[in-house]
């Protein structure tokens, strides 16, 4: 596992393009399965969790070629419907491939995803909705063997908007036979991303976005060329970059809709925004303000995902913060190595709510990633501590970060990995 060695100090000045979204190629890459016919797909981000996709789809049989960032998959000669074991431990959101290739063949064997980094993560609802669908789901030695004479359309109402279970019921019902309405489902613009993507290979799936998408079954796909939006958490982190360390940013390649809850935050520090079209602009206040209360939310509302990244911007904000993290209870694994940096934070007993009291400075050294995010939150740790910081377990941050040591360093940070 490499890390990332951090001098900090140097200010985040000029602009970058965004890649392609973590959250969005994940599904889509699950949804090629669906499709006898070729699947082209443009601004694939090349991040570990990527690979792991594409590791699946190698493994039942797709043939796969990526060509810089656009991946062509042929999906015609599937010839096994069971997913190894081995990615869906590495990577949890591998059980999106349960609706693709169910939605398929029918049938599909997949490893249980044990708990992950933040915690349990249970599939409960991915479970029942494919019951409801009219699959038979049993589970063998941590296998769930999963089939269905037939899916059929029906009404699904979610008890949490779950992203991943909307994703996957989505997949699932694209050839069910009539209607079949999730109700609660998730809002997040990855889960239009996924709509629009299957629209285009001849899906017929309407109100993604809102809290209702109705899938109409189809008989058949056809063939599919289409542009991965861009990824909203990377786009806010280069933007967090740029406030703690008194930096000067053009954020560009993004739908600022999509960071709409990320911005009104930076812009409560003191950050001074601008928006365009295709763009976000954002320079520094001399000092950051805290901020009285940040509380996570499902889509429109804050992203869990961008948490720990506002933790490092408050740690060194004037005041005190609360932070309430609501989606997953593991989430919070950064903070001991933030006070190993000089950080002030009270983690309550909860586990989910911290009380921040904002420092000067925070201090460079030895710290560890435990998870993507937390671990991005500790690069931009090191970004703004007074001399060097090492990040270890760089293999985390790099399951959704493309580059982020060369894009950081494109914008003026003394940071390597080795
Ligand atoms: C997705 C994102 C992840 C993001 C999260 C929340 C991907 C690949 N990952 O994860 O980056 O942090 O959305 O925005 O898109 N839950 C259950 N039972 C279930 C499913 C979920 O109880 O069957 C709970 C989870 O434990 C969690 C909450 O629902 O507390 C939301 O999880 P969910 O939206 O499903 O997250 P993911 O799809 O796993």
């Amino acid at each position: 596992m490499g890390e990332y060695l951090i001098k900090g100090g140097n200010k985040i000045i000029g602009e970058i393009d965004i890649c392609g979204a973590k959250n969005s190629i994940l599904p889509i890459l699950a949804s090629v399965v669906l499709n006898e016919n070729e699947s082209i797909i443009h601004n694939v981000p090349k991040i570990s969790d990527t690979f792991v996709a594409i590791d699946i789809l190698k493994s039942i049989g797709c043939k796969v070629e990526l060509k810089g960032s656009t991946i062509i998959v042929n999906s015609k000669d599937i010839n096994n419907i069971e997913v190894p074991a081995g990615p869906v431990r590495e990577m949890r959101s591998s059980i999106i491939f349960l609706g693709g290739i169910l939605g398929r063949f029918k049938k599909v064997k997949i490893s249980y995803p044990g708990g992950c980094e933040l915690g349990a993560r249970p599939i409960d609802f991915h479970i029942k909705a494919m019951r409801q669908l009219g699959a038979t789901i049993t589970e063998e030695q941590g296998f769930l063997m999963c089939e269905a004479k037939k899916l059929i359309g029906t009404r699904i109402n979610l008890d949490f908007p779950s992203v991943g279970a909307t994703q996957n019921i989505m997949l699932a019902a694209v050839f069910a036979k009539g209607e079949t309405i999730i109700s609660n489902a998730a809002k997040e613009p990855e889960i239009v991303d996924l709509q629009n993507f299957l629209n285009a290979m001849g899906a017929s799936i309407k109100g993604a976005g809102t809290d209702m998408v109705v899938i109409s079954g189809v008989q058949k796909l056809k063939a599919v060329e289409y542009k991965i939006m861009p990824d909203r958490i990377i786009a806010g982190t280069y933007l967090v970059a740029t406030s703690i360390t008194n930096g000067e940013i053009l954020v560009k390649d993004v739908i600022p809709e999509h960071l709409n809850a990320i911005t009104s935050k930076l812009i409560e520090t003191g950050c001074d925004i601008k928006t365009f079209e295709n763009s976000i602009w954002l320079k520094a206040p001399e000092r950051l303000r805290a901020i009285h209360r940040l509380k996570t939310y499902p889509y429109p509302g804050f992203p869990t995902d961008m948490g720990p990244q506002f933790m490092t911007l408050l740690s060194i904000a004037n005041g005190n913060s609360i932070v309430e993290e609501t989606i997953f209870e593991g989430r919070n694994k950064h903070i001991s190595e933030f006070m190993r940096m000089g950080a002030n934070i009270v983690l309550l007993k909860d586990g989910m709510t911290s009380l921040i009291t904002g420092v000067k400075n925070l201090n460079g050294t030895t710290v560890m990633a435990k998870d993507l995010r937390g671990g991005a939150s500790l690069v931009l740790a090191g970004l703004c501590a007074e001399g060097e910081t090492i990040v270890q377990n760089a293999s985390f941050v790099e399951r959704g970060y493309e580059h982020i040591e060369k894009d950081l360093k494109k914008l003026g940070a003394n940071i390597v990995l080795r």
